[in-house]
């Protein structure tokens, strides 16, 4: 029987949502059998608006051609599109929320001025989907900074129970399997228990002292231990500066793609014998505070039930890499701590 999800993009007018929206729409991640009704979430049109150039357009406006496209994709399984500027019309019933809106970093401000100002976003937008969500909703957040942004989202949204919330570490997660893929001349496929540790930030720790490739260490098979603490982990934290040095833009197509493998991933499962890596609430596992949105490795069963895998190990290397990252987090948390009730 054919059934249907509906799913709120904020942000919707954006580069990510722009490289998304189609893949959420066409079947590839809930299914031929499912229908897809989109809300897209834009921030409302500023009157007195002057374009800084003639292309330019209100967000909102970009949102309403991004649905007039969508509609002229003609997928089968995609029942609406519904566009606005109202949080709570957005999150009316959606089994999913990808939050992808949030403010860019303005000239001047410190990282501390934009988690404040985007922790604001989140503290609105975690009582609209308690206030308006399926009882179902899982929700994704993919607007940087992301782990805290999170974190404010879920402790004003607390009805929501604490294993829906998650923020992106999955482009992190493609980013550091292909670099050791490239690396060791293998296809991705053969690269497995990668995991993301922490912060979607410069300060994550890719571990690639758990990895494996062709289920073998990936220490025994990458024999160069300078190259992966000095080469491979710097690459992967800096990644995202890299496309933005290159493209002049920030990843969009790589970041959608994350965020299509995390909602595919949590929708289906995790493959036999591997995991992925998402920031989740911690209940303290490895040490983390209770409650910090924190990058772990998770396996996820066909029912989007999620378990953080048990009993890994780091040594010396990584366990100053998880540290680093964790007191970043802290941080963060600290940071916000006006914006979290109770
Ligand atoms: P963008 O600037 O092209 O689009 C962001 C959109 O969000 C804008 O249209 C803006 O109007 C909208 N927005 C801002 N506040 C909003 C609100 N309160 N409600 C609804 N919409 C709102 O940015 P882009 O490139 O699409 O990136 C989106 C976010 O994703 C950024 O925060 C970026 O840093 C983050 N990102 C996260 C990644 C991850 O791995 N977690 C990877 C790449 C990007």
């Amino acid at each position: 029987m054919s059934k249907t999800v509906r799913v709120a993009v904020t942000g919707a007018g954006g580069q990510v949502s722009y490289a998304m929206l189609a893949r959420l729409a066409s079947g590839e991640v809930f299914g031929d059998d499912t229908k897809v009704i989109l809300h897209l979430l834009e921030i409302p049109k500023k009157p007195d608006w002057t374009p800084p150039n003639p292309t330019a357009r209100q967000p909102l406006d970009i949102a309403e051609g991004n649905a007039m496209e969508l509609l002229d994709c003609g997928f089968p399984t995609l029942l609406d599109v519904v566009v606005t500027d109202d949080a709570n019309k957005a999150f009316n019933g959606v089994n999913w929320a990808l939050l992808v809106g949030a403010a860019p970093r303005g000239p001047g401000m410190e990282r501390k001025d934009l988690l404040g100002l985007n922790g604001k976003i989140f503290v609105g937008q975690g009582k609209a989907l308690a206030k308006n969500a399926a009882s179902d909703v899982r929700i994704l957040i993919v607007g940087n900074p992301c782990n805290t942004n999170c974190l404010v989202a879920y402790h004003n949204g607390k009805e929501i129970p604490a294993d829906r919330w998650h923020a992106m570490t999955r482009l992190d997660h493609n980013r550091a399997v292909s670099a050791l893929a490239v690396k060791a001349g293998v296809p991705n496929a053969a690269v497995t228990s990668v995991t993301i540790w922490g912060n979607h930030s410069n300060t994550q720790f890719p571990d690639f002292t758990n990895a494996k490739i062709n289920g073998k260490p990936a220490t025994e098979v990458i024999t160069d231990r300078a190259w992966l603490e000095t080469t491979y982990v710097p690459q992967c934290q800096n990644r995202g500066a890299a496309i933005i040095k290159a493209r002049g833009l920030s990843s969009a197509l790589s970041a959608a793609n994350g965020a299509i493998d995390h909602v595919k991933s949590f929708v289906r499962g995790t493959p036999a014998g591997d995991w992925t890596s998402a920031a989740v609430v911690s209940k303290g596992e490895y040490g983390v505070p209770a409650g910090l949105v924190f990058g772990y490795p998770v396996t996820i069963d066909k029912s989007s039930n999620w378990k953080i895998i048990d009993g890994l190990s780091f040594d010396a290397f990584g366990k100053a890499a998880f540290q680093k990252t964790l007191t970043e987090l802290l941080e963060e948390k600290d940071a916000v701590k006006d914006l979290l009730p109770g």
